[in-house]
């Protein structure tokens, strides 16, 4: 990592306190850092601080961006192998997310084409809140890389996810967006296909998500499905994937393709799909999101069924699949910390609901109501009622990515 420069961003929030500390761990490794302070981050670090670790002057929003003779500080960018910007608030996310430039910092992000690696940092709810979290996918669509935020107490005295990962833990992500070797037992990185970094509240965790239809055989060519589209679960096990946690994803087959950075296992029918499950097996988490169909045909026929011209109809009989969120639930031994369930209902949802959850053993179970006039059936948005042994709490209704975010926020708060 010698001679590489980082153009480091200090963004204004109380974690700013741990950046001196990051640039000393960023020289340590024989790289430059060319700081440049927001106008907010000075609040929370002196000026003085970061340039003497740095070793370099601080650039900071003392000059007017409009003047010629300051489109230089422009090229700051151009002699940076990476953008770092820590901590990344709520407002600079947005910024960065929407294109704006009206100061140093964000101008300076919109006119490089450098790599970028964000650690954001900001209150609980400011983390969950949906404008945030919608900001967080633009981002990660441009292909911004992200570490943390992890969970835990934050400075203004709340409990959840959005302090700023650790100095070293950023530094590990700073390795290994330049392309190096992470340190050694970090264990708190998972680097997904597309290069992303990812550590967040569920690193070192595993999630099970079942997800999509099962298709059950009448004959080789013929089968019996339901119109599950896997539009939830696919959510869900990326979520679950954006805080860090390893996830196997178990699916029938869907008409919405799988999330990219998970372990995808392709079943057919629900036997298959129970076979996938165990074999993923230990898992901290298990999420069954499919719509497994409860019965499969008991005398499927290993070749194609003829209309033989007599007029005799095939006779289908049935045999009761096996129910995976009842087994995996009542698992004696290695059932997973936490399971949740989910409840297509059409009537009296919340009712039939904490039925189901009792009867299966499950800790959660999500219910909806998919009566047509809902229009959630194959639909984007989704409008449940998370029912735990303590009662039911009721969902706005919102898309079915928030759902997925806040779902995922709230096993990570359990298996905390
Ligand atoms: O009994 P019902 O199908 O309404 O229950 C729905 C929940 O049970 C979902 O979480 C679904 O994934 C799960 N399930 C299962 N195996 C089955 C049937 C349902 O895991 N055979």
């Amino acid at each position: 990592m010698d001679g590489k420069r980082i153009l480091l961003i200090i963004g204004g929030g109380i974690a700013a306190y741990k950046v001196p500390l990051l640039i000393r761990l960023i020289r340590a490794e024989g790289m430059q850092v060319t700081p440049v302070l927001t106008r907010a981050g000075a609040q929370f670090t002196t000026p003085m601080t970061v340039s003497v670790l740095a070793g370099e002057a601080v650039h900071d929003d003392l000059f007017d961006i409009s003047n010629e003779a300051e489109i230089g500080h422009i090229s700051l960018t151009r002699n940076a192998d990476l953008v770092v910007v820590a901590p990344a608030t709520a407002d600079m996310m947005a910024k960065m997310a929407n294109g704006l430039a009206d100061d140093l910092a964000s101008t300076l992000l919109l006119a490089s084409n450098k790599k970028v690696l964000i650690a954001p940092a900001m209150n609980v709810r400011m983390w969950n809140h949906p404008a945030t979290q919608r900001n967080l996918a633009m981002l990660r669509d441009d292909g911004i890389l992200t570490v943390g935020p992890d969970r835990g107490e934050m400075a203004c005295g709340e409990f959840g996810a959005g302090r700023m990962a650790e100095p070293e833990v950023i530094m590990d992500a700073i390795r290994d967006a330049l392309g190096g070797a992470p340190a050694l037992g970090s264990g708190l990185l998972k680097l997904l296909p597309e290069n992303k970094v990812v550590s967040g509240p569920l690193s070192g965790r595993h999630v099970i998500v079942t997800s999509g239809p099962t298709h059950e055989p009448i004959d080789p060519v013929r089968y019996i499905a339901n119109r599950s589209s896997g539009a939830q679960g696919a959510a869900i096990a990326a979520a679950l994937r954006d805080l860090g946690a390893r996830v196997s994803f178990v699916t029938g087959p869907a008409t919405v393709p799988p999330p990219e950075g998970v372990d995808v296992v392709g079943v057919e029918t629900a036997r298959q799909m129970r076979d996938a499950v165990q074999a993923a097996l230990p898992a901290d988490a298990a999420v069954m999101a499919a719509a497994v169909a409860d019965w499969r045909v008991d005398n499927a026929s290993p070749s194609k069924i003829k209309k033989d011209g007599s007029g005799n109809l095939p006779v289908l009989s049935f045999k009761e699949n096996p129910d995976i969120l009842a087994w995996v639930s009542q698992l004696t031994e290695g059932r997973p910390r936490l399971v949740v369930g989910f409840a297509a209902e059409t009537n009296d949802v919340i009712a039939n609901a904490t039925a189901k959850r009792a009867r299966k053993g499950s800790d959660w179970i999500v219910a909806n109501d998919v009566s047509p006039a809902t229009g959630i059936m194959g639909g984007t948005e989704n409008a449940v009622t998370v029912i735990r042994a303590d009662g039911a709490t009721e969902w706005p209704r919102m898309a079915k990515d928030a759902v997925a975010r806040r779902l995922a926020d709230e096993i990570a708060t359990a298996l905390a």
